[in-house]
């Protein structure tokens, strides 16, 4: 049946209020306007991002669809999209790919300025939302709202990627290009480097088999949950410690192992804490912290400045410093087996069972959950 032009009704994960269970609604999803495309959505991992989102941390307007980690193939277009044509298979982006604004031009930046991570918007760039539940507008989420089976996205907000290309590529999306991409791209992790990663999610997890690609011979993990050491091994850390098995600090310990510190650390947990222990884990005179986790835009890090003035530096990474552009290649890698994300995946489920998916990330249990339409 052609839906092109057609309102299409479907079931979608509605996050009608923070802190409380996803309601799996019918919706009406509205054809895509003007350089917009319609997408049916085959797979969308859970990310800590959409946790954060439901808990305030990360901030969205509600009622939402959450989701920004998915595959799908483009259903219809709206008038004037010359990226992506019906029925190719795309990656949507949270961080779109406008191609003119600064960030888009800079070599050395890929975050485009048409993104919403703030949360602010929420919406297409008319201003309206394609989203109706029960009468009622429902926002989108950074760009691309991939917990239903349609989601509406801008073209600048989507790319096509290998029509063959499985379900578990939706973790390239972000999880796996958002850590990976940290330790290629941000920290530029050299050959025979030392590495701390602090939190073994999705995200520490990638960061984990960034820093292995890029030759680290030494790589630490850091995590409270030992159930997650053993994955965490077979992707290249060569040993995990937890802070709860430690009366000092962490970042002495670590300090004390690695002869004054490690040369690159990656904060992937998503706390104040550990950004600070991340940060004075590395060697004082040439260690790089790389920041990709997210916390409450009212936290605040504080630290003396002579850190940084004996030679650490501090930076912080979205989307692993991809940008659109990367995505196929990285799609193309992975057919290739040159990269592998299926190791991330500890849980497939239908839509129905979402708010499990949130239950095990915010557990710490398993990695990552993805939801199959
Ligand atoms: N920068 C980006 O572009 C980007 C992209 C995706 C996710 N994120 C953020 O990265 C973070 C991680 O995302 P994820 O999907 O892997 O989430 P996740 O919940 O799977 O992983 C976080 C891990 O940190 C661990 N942790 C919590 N406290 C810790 C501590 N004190 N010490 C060590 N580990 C601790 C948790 O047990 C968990 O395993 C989140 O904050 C998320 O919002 C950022
Ligand atoms: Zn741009
Ligand atoms: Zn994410």
């Amino acid at each position: 049946m052609n839906t092109g032009g057609k309102v299409i009704k479907c079931r979608a994960a509605v996050s009608w209020e923070a802190h409380k269970p996803l309601c799996i609604e019918e919706i009406e999803v509205a054809p895509p306007k003007s350089h917009e495309v319609r997408i049916k959505i085959l797979a969308s991992g859970v990310c800590g991002t959409d946790t954060s989102a439901l808990s305030t941390v990360f901030h969205a307007k509600f009622p939402v669809i959450l989701g920004h980690e998915a595959v799908g193939i483009v259903e219809s277009v709206g008038e004037g999209v010359t990226r992506v044509k019906m029925g190719d298979k795309v990656i949507p982006l949270f961080i779109p790919q406008c191609g003119f604004c600064r960030g888009c031009k800079s070599p050395n930046s890929n975050l485009c300025e048409k993104a919403d991570l703030s949360g602010n918007s929420g919406l297409m760039d008319d201003e309206t939302s394609r989203f109706t539940c029960k009468g009622k507008p429902i926002y989108h989420f950074m760009c691309t709202s991939t917990f239903t089976e349609y989601t509406v996205v801008s073209e600048i907000c989507c790319v096509k990627v290998d029509d063959r290309a499985p379900n578990e590529v939706c973790l390239i999306g972000c999880g796996f290009a958002t850590g990976y991409g940290a330790a290629i791209n941000t920290a530029k992790v050299t050959s025979g480097s030392t590495c701390a990663v602090f939190g073994l999610g999705g995200v520490g997890l990638s960061t984990i088999v960034g820093c292995k690609s890029a030759g680290a011979t030494r790589i630490i993990g850091i995590g409270s949950h030992k159930d997650k050491y053993p994955k965490a091994i077979e992707l290249g850390a060569t040993e995990c410690i937890s802070p709860k098995d430690y009366e000092k600090p962490i970042q002495e310990v670590i300090c004390d192992i690695t002869n004054g510190g490690v040369d690159y650390s990656f904060e992937c947990a998503g706390r104040i804490e550990t950004m600070m222990s991340a940060f004075e884990s590395t060697y004082c005179g040439s260690g790089v912290t790389v920041v990709l986790g997210v916390t409450s835009p009212t936290d605040r890090l504080s630290f003396s400045p002579f850190m940084l003035i004996t030679g650490r530096s501090l930076k912080g990474s979205v989307f692993g410093g991809w940008t659109g552009e990367d995505v196929p290649k990285l799609v193309t890698d992975y057919m290739n087996k040159k990269i592998n994300v299926d190791h991330l995946v500890s849980k497939t489920l239908p839509l129905d069972k979402i708010n499990d998916a949130f239950d095990l990330l915010r557990s710490g249990k398993g990695v990552r959950s993805i939801v199959l339409f």
